[in-house]
C-alpha cells in the first residue's frame, strides 16, 4: 500500500475553471501530483445546493472542469479525478458526521454565511445547503487526507473538518482531543488524520473588477479559454483610479498584484513597481499590455492541450470512471474502519463499485 501522504481537494461544477483556480490551487496540485497520493474531487452533488434546476448544466460543467484540469496539466494517471456522486462512502459518512456537529456550529461557518449573503439566499435555502458543509468534511475525511490545497475562502470548511476528525477520534477511538495533529497515536489508534489547509501564496486572486475575488458568476474572471484579445479587454476593466502616467501609483493595488503574480521575470517586476510608485512615465495601459502578453503566454499551451479533449465526452468519462474506481477503493476502506470504530461493523459487505 502507498505510504505517500494523501491530498484531497475538489471543485464544484458551477462553471468553467478560470485563472483564479489555476493560480490559487491547480498550480500547486501540479507539484503535489508528483509526490503525493492525490485525489481531485468533482463535487457535483454540491452543485445542486444552488443549481438544482439546471442538472444539464451541472453535468456539462463537470466534464468541462475535467477538460480544464487536463489542459492545466493534471495527469489522471498520477491523480485520481473522482466523481462525488459515485462515491457512496462520502454520503454515508456525511450522515454520521452530521451527528457529530451541533447545528449551530455548522451555521456559524463564515463561508456559508458569506454565500448566503452574496447569493441573496435569505432564509430561502434548502436543508441541503448547510448540509454541504458537513458533506465537505466527509469528502476530505473519506480519503483520510493529510492536506487540502485550497483558496483562502475554503479554510473555514477545513477547520470544521478538523473538528469532526478530532471528535470522531475522541468518541470512538479514545484519543485525547488536545494532542498534537502529528502525534503518532493519531495514526495508530485514530481513524482520521487531522487534515491541514494548504493555502497557496495567492490565497485569493482579485477579479478584473479590481474589487471582488475572481469568480465566473461575478463576471470578473479570465477564463482558461480566453483569447489574447479577450484577456486584454478584461484587463482593461481593472480600475485603479490612477489618472495619468506621472501620478505615483499604489504598489499594493490590484494591478500590481497581477504584476507580481503573472510577470515571470522578478527583475522586471521590481523595475515596473519602482516606476509605478514614482509615476515615472508609466501608464496603467502600458502595464496591462505587458500583463496581457504574460497571461496569454501562460494560457496558450493550456488552450492547445484543451483542444485535444474537446468534443469527445466518452474519453473524459473514461478518465472519471477510472479515478472514481480508485477513490472507491480508498473510501470504502475508510468507511469500514469508521463503522468498525463506532460499533456499526456488523458484517463485511461487498458491493460492486467502479462502473463499466
Ligand atoms: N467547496 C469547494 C469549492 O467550492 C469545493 C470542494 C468540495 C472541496 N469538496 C471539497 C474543496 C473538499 C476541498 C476539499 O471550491
Amino acid at each position: 500500500m502507498s505510504t505517500r501522504k494523501v491530498i484531497l481537494t475538489g471543485d464544484t461544477p458551477t462553471g468553467q475553471l478560470h485563472l483564479g483556480h489555476y493560480i490559487g490551487s491547480v498550480k500547486r496540485r501540479l507539484e503535489l501530483q508528483e509526490t503525493h497520493e492525490c485525489f481531485f474531487l468533482l463535487a457535483n452533488l454540491h452543485a445542486f445546493t444552488t443549481n438544482l434546476d439546471c442538472p444539464d448544466g451541472i453535468r456539462s460543467d463537470t466534464l468541462e472542469i475535467v477538460r480544464d484540469y487536463l489542459a492545466m496539466g493534471i495527469d489522471p494517471e498520477k491523480a485520481a479525478i473522482s466523481l462525488q456522486s459515485e462515491i457512496p462512502a462520502i454520503a454515508e459518512l456525511t450522515f454520521l458526521f452530521a451527528m457529530l456537529l451541533p447545528y449551530n456550529r455548522v451555521m456559524r461557518n463564515p463561508t456559508l454565511k458569506e454565500e448566503i449573503k452574496v447569493k441573496g439566499l435569505g432564509d430561502n435555502y434548502s436543508f441541503g445547503f448547510p448540509l454541504y458543509a458537513v458533506g465537505q468534511t466527509a469528502d476530505i475525511l473519506a480519503f483520510r487526507a493529510h492536506s487540502v490545497p485550497v483558496g483562502e475562502d475554503q479554510v473555514p470548511h477545513i477547520e470544521l473538518t478538523r473538528e469532526v476528525a478530532r471528535r470522531f477520534n475522541k468518541l470512538y477511538c479514545g484519543i485525547d482531543e488536545n494532542i498534537e495533529d502529528d502525534d503518532p497515536i493519531m495514526e495508530e489508534k485514530g481513524v482520521f488524520p487531522i487534515p491541514l489547509a494548504d493555502v497557496g501564496k495567492v490565497g485569493k486572486l482579485i477579479g478584473t473588477d479590481g474589487v471582488n475575488k475572481m469568480s465566473k458568476s461575478l463576471n470578473n474572471a479570465i477564463l482558461i479559454t480566453d483569447s489574447k484579445k479577450e484577456v486584454k479587454k478584461k484587463l482593461g476593466q481593472l480600475y485603479t483610479g490612477r489618472q495619468s502616467m506621472t501620478e505615483p501609483g499604489d504598489p499594493n493595488n490590484s494591478l500590481m498584484q497581477y504584476v507580481d503574480i503573472f510577470i515571470p521575470d522578478a527583475d522586471r517586476v521590481e523595475e515596473l513597481k519602482e516606476k509605478y510608485v514614482k509615476g515615472d512615465n508609466i501608464g496603467d495601459g502600458h502595464i496591462k499590455v505587458e500583463l496581457a502578453e504574460a497571461i496569454s503566454t501562460l494560457l496558450e499551451p493550456m488552450q492547445e492541450r484543451r483542444v485535444q479533449f474537446e468534443g469527445d465526452d466518452d474519453a473524459i468519462i473514461d478518465i472519471i470512471r477510472d479515478g472514481t474506481a480508485r477513490a472507491n477503493l480508498k473510501t470504502e476502506e475508510t468507511l469500514a474502519m469508521a463503522k468498525e470504530a463506532c460499533g456499526l461493523g456488523f458484517f463485511d459487505r461487498s458491493i460492486a463499485l467502479g462502473g463499466s
